[in-house]
């Protein structure tokens, strides 16, 4: 008994000291939902929001494991006479789109600023800190996106890591589990700070756009970043473009596959009141998707890049290995050499796309992959 007490004791002792640890339990996998501002911008309203949750508790999403679902800037009106944060008219009363939210058992995030304006202008959390993450949690806030922006006005980069570990420190006073996810575009190398200062993501670069160019930039840019990522951190090459238009299906795969193979967080940035039975069959892909959200948590690396051609490879919890081909040009044969993956002799394969078994191959596995698509599998001893 009094062995119990003591270790009960120290355990809470370790929770109130550390500075990570209110955060720790969150996005042990990469974090998957949808995100208002890839689709609506600032145009976004509370219908939007409703409908998407709507959408996601109906379509399959919320199974598949979207549960986030974040509005991102332009929600902000002013502060009233106690300097507490009101939405605009857009958003209206946002407890009551929390709880709505909340009631299709999805979780609701929300987006600021350390900065006195966000991106497009709008009220910041700059000397709002402390009152901003009280009243998140009282809205019942489940993640924050906290954008630099306007925030090199009034410090400079330097003080990067504490403006960001100070709004940690008010998130985790809230007592309230809320996965943070730092925005700065990748500067000062925040893969290796992130972590300490409580970021459960950060992005890693500037802001994707709906083009393969834009897109694959970001996606293949990736390399070498992953001895960063892991269970509750994790890096950010944004938020998907899948359904927005701008890209051809297979354009749409290789975004959703390398995004797999990254264990980056997926939230779709679509108007999923209207998504195509096609895009949605890419968001939907249960056996891309649990490449992303392998619990040993390995970003997956680039195996080889010759020409237009790339191999990655992301070795996952059951000690099989999913490998992606990607073509940037033409249609190409490609392959790679099962020893490259660390195995000996025959192995199976699994194509994640075609949701087939393909065969054993022993020596060398080929693909033919599309222009600009690409070809996931999963291989296995
Ligand atoms: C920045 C971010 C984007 C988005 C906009 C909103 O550009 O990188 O993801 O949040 O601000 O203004």
């Amino acid at each position: 008994m009094h062995i119990r007490i003591t270790a009960g004791f120290f355990a809470l002792l370790l929770f109130a000291v550390s500075p990570t640890r209110a955060q720790s339990s969150v996005a042990q996998t990469p974090p998957m939902g949808w995100n208002s501002w890839n689709h609506f911008a600032c145009k976004v309203t509370a219908a939007d929001v409703r409908g998407a949750a709507d959408a996601i508790a109906k379509n399959g999403m919320k199974e598949a494991g979207y549960l986030y679902v974040n509005v991102d800037d332009c929600w902000q009106g002013t502060r009233d006479e106690e300097g507490h944060i009101r939405p605009n008219e857009n958003l209206g009363d946002m407890k009551a789109l929390a709880d709505y939210v909340h009631s299709k058992g999805l979780k609701f995030g929300i987006y600021s600023s350390p900065g006195p304006r966000t991106c497009a202008g709008f009220e910041g959390s700059y000397q709002h800190e402390e009152q901003d993450a009280q009243t998140y949690a009282a809205w019942g806030v489940d993640y924050l996106k906290y954008d630099w922006c306007s925030a090199s006005e009034v410090y400079p980069v330097s003080q990067i890591r504490d403006v960001y570990k100070k709004m940690h420190d008010a998130l985790q006073r809230t007592g309230r589990p809320i996965v943070y996810s730092l925005c700065q575009y990748g500067w000062e190398l925040v893969w290796r700070w992130g972590p300490e200062v409580g970021g459960n993501l950060w992005r890693t670069t500037g802001d994707i756009e709906d083009r393969y160019e834009s897109m694959t930039k970001i996606g293949f840019g990736q390399a070498g970043l992953e001895p960063f990522a892991g269970p509750g951190h994790w890096n950010d090459p944004d938020m998907l473009e899948i359904g927005n238009g701008g890209m051809s299906s297979d354009e749409y795969i290789t975004h959703m596959t390398l995004w797999c193979l990254l264990a980056a967080p997926l939230l779709a940035g679509n108007d999923l009141t209207r998504v195509t039975p096609v895009d949605l069959a890419i968001l939907l892909n249960k056996e891309a998707i649990a490449v992303d959200q392998d619990p040993k948590g390995v970003q997956g690396h680039r195996l080889s890049a010759e020409g237009p051609l790339e191999v990655w490879a992301k070795p996952l919890a059951d000690g099989s290995v999913a490998v992606g081909f990607f073509s940037r040009a033409g249609s190409y044969p490609a392959k790679v050499s099962v020893k490259d993956l660390g195995f000996t002799g025959a192995v199976h394969v699994r194509d994640l796309w075609l949701h087939k078994d393909v065969g054993t191959f022993d020596g060398e596995y080929r693909a033919q992959v599309p222009r600009h698509g690409a070809v996931l599998v999963r291989i296995w001893k």
